[in-house]
């Protein structure tokens, strides 16, 4: 039987479908944590984007025909590059072999050496060892599991921030909020949103304090996760010829950790230094970029990755070159150094209750629910869209103000709906543009289509670089990266999910048992991804838990289940057009149509909650299971 549906009445934001509740959250805290200045009432301070801006209660006074042209001149764009690129997403490919294949090797760690194969049994297997692995191994722990194994492609833990160690990376949602497991580590970050070095020295510190090394298993992919029906274990092999056993699996390769590439003509011929984003060689820049100060840099790209490290490369570049396809939105990052005396009074267990408190300021009021409840529902989104092209214009009036040159001003200006595309933060990005050695080159939407020995080519100019960045993000939310994933019946996950996605929770799937799957689809999407993560973490380790302690050996979820979730899913996917209203990117499939099912679970986070609470309590009603072995 089907977990019950909440009733849960949350907060939309503005602009929904497919991302309705990824707003990054007003920090709902009044406190110090703020720095020397003094004690900044939090609650009293707005992270953008602007929640308040995109309330449905708040009027404009402007006129709706200055909303109704705005809105056009977005269509307008939107469709300049739809019409630019019909592929779709297969603009793109992840698969680096050949002359690609430098694009994927990890320049933080020397080539493996050789070493025994494993062919050994755990009882818990992660695939991957970044914050989901590390957040659920905790949970596991607690719980008493003592088998677990890491397997980890790169040379460490970490995932994201093992990975992208790119010029200017940190957090983009507050570091008190998104850094898991605080409480647990008593510790404090050291900034209001914490650089990729602290973030990855907290992933390291987890796996000691947990534990987790002893049986990791490092810069090895797994290449194959099979169900062996007989046995009732997953055996997994790996590119170092690895043959394990695991009895419960959790795939957590992560939603942003397969680089991609623009197909871009003639970029293999090339004949300078070229990388992306989040392989930063820095071998070749210097550790401080020093050594790029006699060249000539161009970056590809101006999504969150290039917005913070643009700043960077044109303070140490001797010329640098940005080909820009579509501006993001970049707002003021309001980054301080967390105040001693702040985090000195800290109570334990702070941060789990800062999450309830940002949690319940995604409820309604009894009196927002009254306002809101006369305003017709085509009203409330007509106020929400002007709400939220305000807050757009808001972003453009402070690119005049920063950005000198009129013409490089206007070519930063992004004409779509906020939250189109991952909003960025960084207070140096526009003013790099003021600088005589950075050259903004307007694509106007086509972005660069071919490459030659000497460098991107635009409207028949080629522009010599020395050195090309490639920052042109990441394959999104994919379920079984470097890996065939088959369960019962041989059937491969893919091919389920070609169908269209089929999980109960994004975490579950009919046909795998034991088998859990952190970040993928048909889960709740949030700005700050480790809410999700948690709440999953918590979740799978209670499954196992409860599988442990009851005597099963196995833990499948049912058709009905299935069934119950993939229809939760589609009728929570809205009932606007706005994903498609959209200039394209990796948020609204870069505009392909899709199923209503392949995306994330939109009934709201607190209901996302709600309901792995409820699956949790009717755990035999949604899950089939085996006995144990013992
Ligand atoms: C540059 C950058 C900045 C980000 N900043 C934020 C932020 O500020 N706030 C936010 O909420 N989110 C942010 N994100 C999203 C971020 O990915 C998540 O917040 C979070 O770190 C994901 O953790 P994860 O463990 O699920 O995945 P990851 O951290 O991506 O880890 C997955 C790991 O799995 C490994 N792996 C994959 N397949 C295999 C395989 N077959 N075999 C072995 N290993 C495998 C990968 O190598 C990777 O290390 C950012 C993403 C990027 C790229
Ligand atoms: N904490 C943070 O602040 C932070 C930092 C980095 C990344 N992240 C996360 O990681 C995600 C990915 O960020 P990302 O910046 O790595 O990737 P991304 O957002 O996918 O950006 C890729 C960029 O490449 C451009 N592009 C692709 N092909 C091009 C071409 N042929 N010519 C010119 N431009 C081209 C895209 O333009 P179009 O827009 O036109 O497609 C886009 O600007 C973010 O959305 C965010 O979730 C977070």
């Amino acid at each position: 039987m089907p977990a019950k549906p909440s009733n849960i009445q949350t907060k939309r934001t503005s602009f929904s479908e497919p991302i309705r509740e990824n707003l990054p959250q007003r920090d709902p805290v009044v406190c110090r944590e703020t720095g020397k200045d003094g004690n900044h009432d939090m609650s009293q301070r707005k992270e953008t984007p602007d929640t308040h801006s995109t309330d449905p209660r708040r009027k404009t006074r402007k006129k709706q025909s200055y909303y109704d042209d705005i809105k056009e001149k977005f269509a307008g764009e939107r469709d300049l590059r739809l019409d630019y690129r019909p592929e779709g997403r297969e603009q793109y490919t992840s698969e680096f072999e050949g002359d690609l294949e430098k694009y994927a090797i990890d320049p933080n760690a020397q080539e493996s050496t050789p070493r025994p194969s494993f062919n050994d049994t755990v009882e818990v297997l992660f695939i991957g060892g970044g914050f989901s692995a590390l957040l659920t191994s905790a949970r596991l722990r607690q719980a008493g599991v003592e088998s677990i194994r890491i397997v980890e492609r790169g040379a460490d833990v970490g995932g994201t921030w093992y990975w992208n160690r790119y010029p200017g990376v940190a957090c983009d949602v507050v570091a008190y909020d998104y850094l898991p497991l605080l409480d647990e580590m008593g510790y404090v970050p050291t900034r209001h949103y914490a650089k990729g070095d602290e973030i990855y020295a907290h992933c390291q510190a987890i796996a000691r304090k947990y534990d987790l090394y002893q049986l990791g298993v490092f810069q090895t992919t797994v290449t194959s996760t099979v169900w062996d029906e007989d046995e009732e274990m997953w055996h997994l092999r790996t590119d170092r010829g690895d043959h394990m056993k695991a009895r419960f699996v959790i795939c957590a390769n992560g939603t942003l950790s397969k680089p991609k590439l623009s197909k871009i003509s003639g970029m293999t011929s090339f004949a300078g230094h070229s990388f992306h984003t989040s392989r930063w060689d820095y071998t070749y820049t210097g550790a401080d970029l020093s050594k790029l100060s006699d060249k000539v840099v161009g970056i590809i790209g101006t999504g969150a990755s290039a917005v913070q490290a643009i700043p960077r490369l044109g303070a140490a570049a001797k010329e640098l070159y940005v080909f820009q396809r579509t501006p993001s939105s970049v707002d003021i990052k309001k980054d301080w150094p967390t105040n001693p005396d702040w985090a000195g009074s800290l109570e334990p267990g702070w941060q789990a209750k800062r999450r309830e408190r940002a949690l319940r300021a995604t409820e309604f009021t009894p009196e927002q629910l009254a306002q809101r409840a006369p305003i017709s529902r085509e009203e409330k989104i007509r106020r929400q869209e002007n709400a939220n092209i305000d807050a757009m214009m808001r972003i453009h009036a402070k690119i005049d103000e920063i950005v000198k040159h009129p013409k490089t001003a206007d070519s930063l200006k992004p004409w779509y709906m906020l939250m189109c595309k991952r909003p960025c933060f960084d207070n140096d990005y526009l003013p790099a543009f003021n600088q005589p050695n950075v050259h903004l080159i307007d694509t106007h939407g086509k972005g660069i289509t071919e490459i030659t020995r000497d460098g991107p080519v635009f409207e028949d100019q080629t522009y010599p670089v020395d050195t090309l960045i490639y920052a042109t993000g990441f394959e999104v939310q994919k379920t079984g990266i470097y890996n065939q994933i088959r369960g019962e019946g041989g059937i491969d996950l893919n091919a389920k999910f070609e169908h269209g996605v089929r999980t109960m929770l994004g975490i579950h799937s009919h046909g795998y048992p034991n088998f859990f799957v952190m970040g993928g689809y048909q889960a709740s999407f949030r700005f700050n991804l480790t809410d999700v993560l948690q709440i999953q973490g918590d979740h799978i380790a209670a499954c196992i838990d409860y599988a442990r302690k009851n005597d099963h050996h196995t833990m499948n979820v049912t058709p009905e289940a299935e069934e119950w979730w993939v229809q939760e899913v589609i009728a929570n996917r809205g009932k606007t057009t706005r994903s498609e209203d959209c200039t394209p990117g990796y948020y609204n499939h870069e505009g392909e149509g899709q199923r209503r099912q392949d995306g994330n679970y939109n009934g709201s986070y607190p209901a996302y909650i709600a309901h792995t609470k409820d699956v949790l309590e009717k755990i035999e009603e949604n899950f089939s299971f085996s006995p144990s072995h013992d």
